[in-house]
């Protein structure tokens, strides 16, 4: 089956992830997945919570911290902004205590407490987690593609569940904390009775949004999960590992897409010995990949001469990736090495339909 029948096929899918070590295509594949599902008409959220703003990079326009940006028809990129995420936070805090013990001023050592649990990591990815929740559950798009950081981090979200018992051990904790400072605030105090129930209240709507997103990252109805790989050896071992392990946290793995693969038929041309030897070992590692992962191989793209930036690249990988039905590449073809190659082994191996 190639990506494009899969999608064809899968037609509840909503939410699409690609997962894989640093480096190895997960932003590229997002974008060229976005393109090719809003050239198809569907309505196509790519988002990131990835700090260093790679989708900007890739769509070459800022858009860090700027909320959902349309890219082009149909195409929509956001990059959440953890930190001002953190900054709403610390506000959110700063009126309930002001709103409860009728203050002016936060008194310097509750701001200061404020600030420390700001700085906590468990904060940011919390932070980052609530965004995502936030636009999961708005809704508005026929698709969401979630482009992930490397394996170990998307790992962590993935599983969520570790995520929200830190986040509510994190509120009860702060909870305590804000028990004693009841104490020292006594004096200013004016009612106390009602904020129990607040707090409760809040976290069990924090649980509520919290199974929902869970619920949606678990769902094989909904969400497909894909490897991205490239034919080395450690990769292939370490994809293989991660894939148990993501198994085990009921993600459902749809299939695994083999990025940067030299076309087999440079070896017809007088090309230098040591580009031989790279298709040479490419081509064992290739096999290997085909033993392990067989048909759940969706694609096979290959190297492309540059870096992947700006929709005329993103369109050929979107090619590469679902085959000519990609639409319309609205400038002419760029110089792309591979980009056109015939092998079958390349990434115009499955732009025919599938080979695998
Ligand atoms: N087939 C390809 N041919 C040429 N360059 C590629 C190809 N695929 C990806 N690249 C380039 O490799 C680099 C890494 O790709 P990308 O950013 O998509 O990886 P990533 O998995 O998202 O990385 P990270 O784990 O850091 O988020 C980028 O510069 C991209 O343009
Ligand atoms: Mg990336």
């Amino acid at each position: 089956m190639s990506l494009a029948d899969f999608f064809k096929a899968n037609p509840d899918v909503r939410y699409i992830m690609y997962g894989g070590k640093g480096g190895l295509g997960k932003t590229t594949f997002s974008a060229a997945t976005g393109y090719y599902l809003a050239s198809q008409g569907y309505k196509v959220l790519v988002f990131s919570v990835d700090p260093q703003a790679s989708l900007s990079d890739i769509f070459e326009r800022n858009i860090f911290g700027q909320g959902e940006v349309e890219i082009a028809p149909n195409l929509y990129a956001c990059e959440i902004d953890a930190d001002k995420r953190i900054k709403a936070y610390q506000e959110e805090v700063r009126a309930r205590i002001r709103d409860m013990y009728g203050m002016e001023q936060i008194p310097e050592e509750i701001e200061n407490y404020i600030q420390a649990a700001s700085a906590e990591p468990a904060m940011e990815e919390s932070a980052i987690f609530d965004e995502v929740v936030n636009i999961v559950v708005k809704g508005g798009y026929d698709y969401y593609i979630y482009d992930l950081v490397p394996l170990g981090h998307a790992l962590y979200y993935l599983s969520m569940a570790s995520v929200y018992d830190a986040w509510i051990d994190r509120i009860t904790g702060l909870r305590e904390q804000m028990r004693e400072y009841d104490k020292v605030v006594a004096t200013v105090r004016r009612q106390k009775s009602t904020e129990e129930d607040q707090i409760l209240n809040e976290l069990l709507y924090i649980k509520e949004r919290i199974n929902k997103s869970s619920g949606i990252l678990t769902d094989s109805k909904q969400t497909s999960f894909f490897f991205v790989l490239t034919p080395e050896e450690m990769i292939i071992l370490d994809t293989t590992k991660a894939a148990e392990l993501f198994a085990k946290f009921s993600v459902p793995i749809r299939g695994y897409i083999v990025n940067r693969v030299i076309p087999r038929r440079l070896l017809e041309d007088n090309i230098p010995e040591y580009l031989r030897n790279r298709i040479g070992m490419q081509a064992g590692h290739l096999e290997t990949i085909e033993k392990q992962f067989g048909e759940r191989v969706l694609a096979r793209v290959p190297e492309f001469d540059s870096d992947i930036r700006g929709m005329k690249n993103i369109a050929r990988v979107a090619e590469a990736l679902f085959g000519n039905g990609a639409g319309p590449v609205r400038q002419a073809p760029a110089v792309v090495a591979g980009g056109g190659a015939d092998d079958g082994d390349t990434g115009d191996g499955s732009a025919e339909g599938g080979d695998r």
